[in-house]
């Protein structure tokens, strides 16, 4: 086994580092850039079940250390992503993990039932936590009820690994997290973007189409070590951590606070290659500590 290798039930990633959702679309034009097999795994863009236009522009605002994005979970839909999409999936020798989004708790469970008896896919990760669309997304998330309501309907219909999304914007993540737990999810994938705004002080409009959006990058990342470890503290269940994530050590960071893999997302635009740079990187730390696995050091923040 080697030393960045990691199960979560029942998958092997070959190292703790996969593409988090919506920064690679379903991996076409990023393997011109890397090989995908290396990392651990790659995460889809949402997948909704009628096809998404998404929102109208500017979608995206550059602020200081972060990015604000209001896409609108722009995506094919279902029946494109099973015609269309799925094939390059298919063909790759790494973990791939399908994200779904939904207008409803119905939208969930068709999309669910529909792509689980695809077998190139091991991990299906439910997005409750888009802060972009006007029905469902963020709101499922926030609603403890509404959480346990899709997580179970979800559960009920698929055997596959479920990972559930979850957003930052609640006053209490320990909570949703436990109400997660308890409906069946396998793990918890956290933390989705920071709900934000920013206005264009010469025309007094917001900078984005849609007013406000998701903020993402370095900006957010001690804020991301917070909720992970608030939730570590929480569940029993593994956390998939991300939020922030530039270099090999941040990655090291979000494991000291509690997640035992992570997604590297908005850094990608800059260095689409940080995942490669960071694997040996990861491994001296591993050797240098004198440790046999990376994953010894899941939640070891010393506090004294
Ligand atoms: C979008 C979705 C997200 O889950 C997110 O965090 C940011 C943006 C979107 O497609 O708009």
């Amino acid at each position: 086994m080697s030393i960045l290798e990691t199960k979560l039930g029942p998958v092997i990633f070959r190292n703790p580092i996969l593409l988090a959702s919506g920064i690679v679309g379903f991996g076409e034009e990023y393997r011109e850039l890397i090989d995908l097999e290396r990392v651990g795994g790659i995460v889809t863009k949402s997948i909704s079940l009628l096809p998404r236009p998404g929102n109208k522009p500017p979608r995206i605002v550059e602020t200081p250390c972060g990015m604000l994005n209001s896409i609108g979970l722009e995506n094919p839909g279902l029946e494109r992503f099973l015609t269309e999409k799925k094939q390059f999936l298919e063909t790759l020798k790494t973990n791939v993990v399908i994200s779904i989004a939904g207008s409803s708790i119905e939208d969930y469970v068709e999309i669910t039932r529909a792509i689980e008896p695809l077998d190139f896919f091991s991990v299906l990760e439910i997005n409750i936590s888009c802060p972009n669309v006007r029905e469902g997304g963020i709101l499922f998330g926030k609603d403890p009820h509404l959480t346990e309501s899709v997580v179970s309907r979800i559960r009920a219909v698929s055997g596959k690994e479920l990972w559930v999304k979850l957003t930052p914007n609640v006053t209490d993540i320990g909570l949703i997290a436990r109400v997660a737990e308890e409906a069946g999810a396998d793990a918890l994938a956290l933390v989705n973007t920071f709900e934000g705004m920013a206005i264009d002080i010469n025309t007094g409009k917001p900078k984005l189409g849609n007013v406000i959006g998701g903020l993402s990058g370095p900006a957010i990342k001690p804020l991301a070590i917070k909720k992970i470890w608030d939730v570590y503290q929480a569940v029993n269940i593994p956390i998939v951590g991300m939020g922030g994530i530039c270099c090999w050590q941040d990655i090291v960071e979000f494991m000291l606070a509690g997640a035992q893999l992570v997604q590297i997302g908005s850094a990608l635009f800059a260095n689409p290659k940080l995942p490669i740079i960071a694997i040996p990187k990861l491994e001296e730390f591993v050797v240098g500590k004198g440790l046999n696995s990376l994953n010894e050091i899941v939640g070891k923040v010393i506090i004294d």
